[in-house]
């Protein structure tokens, strides 16, 4: 990603309505996970960045905070001084088999320093625990690349069957699978068709989400996922746990 971005995401992290809906998505979606054991669960955070949504973790367990830049991990280790960082790739985890009982990994296989996401995948599933679970977001919508994509280094968008397929193919039995932000589609459908010249971040403007509408739609959206699945979003989500 370029530098600026990584500034950009520590800067925003506590006051940008998307980085605040996707914290309220995996509270709300891993809160059994974290409250069923009597010691606290080791997580790990892969491809952590700046700990925009995976830094309160560390209030729930050990967390191991991974990313391949070394700008991201000083950002991540000043907002989130408890965690452990760990530099170095998806695609090669310095860490033993079987140490992690939660695998959080948000945006991070779309990216192009990311050879081959089923290498990533085959990575966490050894390092996760026998009945760890894997929780997966990721760009979704395909055809939607747009200037965000360009200026994150984005390679690939996913489609919900595809990321399904993955996280099975790595042999982890899918808990869930949904679209997440689906109400972010027709925008970005627009944005999408704006030249790809037109090179900007999504954190770099509207922090507040159109006045707070955009994170209201979201917790609507956040409540129902939690009981249901969505066909479709502009990210999705998949959650799979390794087998006994
Ligand atoms: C869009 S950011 C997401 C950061 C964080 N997960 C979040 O949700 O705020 C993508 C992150 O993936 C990291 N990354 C990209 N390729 C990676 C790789 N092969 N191994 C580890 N981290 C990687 C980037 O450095 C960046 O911090």
């Amino acid at each position: 990603m370029e530098e600026g971005e990584y500034r950009l995401m520590a800067d925003v992290e506590d006051r940008h309505w998307w980085y605040d809906a996707v914290r309220r998505l995996l509270r709300r979606l891993l809160s059994e996970e974290l409250s069923g054991s009597e010691s606290k669960p080791r997580i790990l955070d892969a491809g952590c960045g700046t700990g925009a949504t995976g830094g309160w973790l560390d209030e729930r367990g050990h967390v191991i905070a991974l990313d391949s830049s070394a700008m991201a991990l000083k950002l991540y280790g000043e907002n989130h001084p408890e965690a452990t960082l760990l530099e170095g790739s998806v695609e090669s985890i310095a860490l033993p088999d079987a140490s992690v009982d939660l695998v959080v990994c948000v945006t991070v296989l779309y990216h192009a320093n990311v050879t081959n996401p089923s290498t990533a995948i085959a990575e966490f599933v050894r390092v996760l625990r026998p009945g760890g679970l894997l929780c997966l977001v990721e760009p979704g919508m395909k055809g939607m690349r747009r200037g965000h994509d360009e200026v994150t280094h984005g390679a690939r968008r996913f489609s919900l069957n595809e990321l399904r397929e993955l996280v099975s193919a790595g042999g982890l039995e899918v808990e869930k699978a949904t679209g997440a932000f689906s109400f972010l589609v027709p925008l970005a459908w627009v944005r999408s068709k704006l030249p790809l010249a037109n090179k900007t971040s999504d954190l770099s403007n509207n922090a507040s989400g159109l006045f707070g509408l955009l994170g209201a739609l979201a917790r609507v959206e956040t409540r129902f996922v939690a009981r249901r699945s969505i066909p479709f979003g502009l990210s999705v989500l998949v959650l799979g746990r390794k087998p006994h």
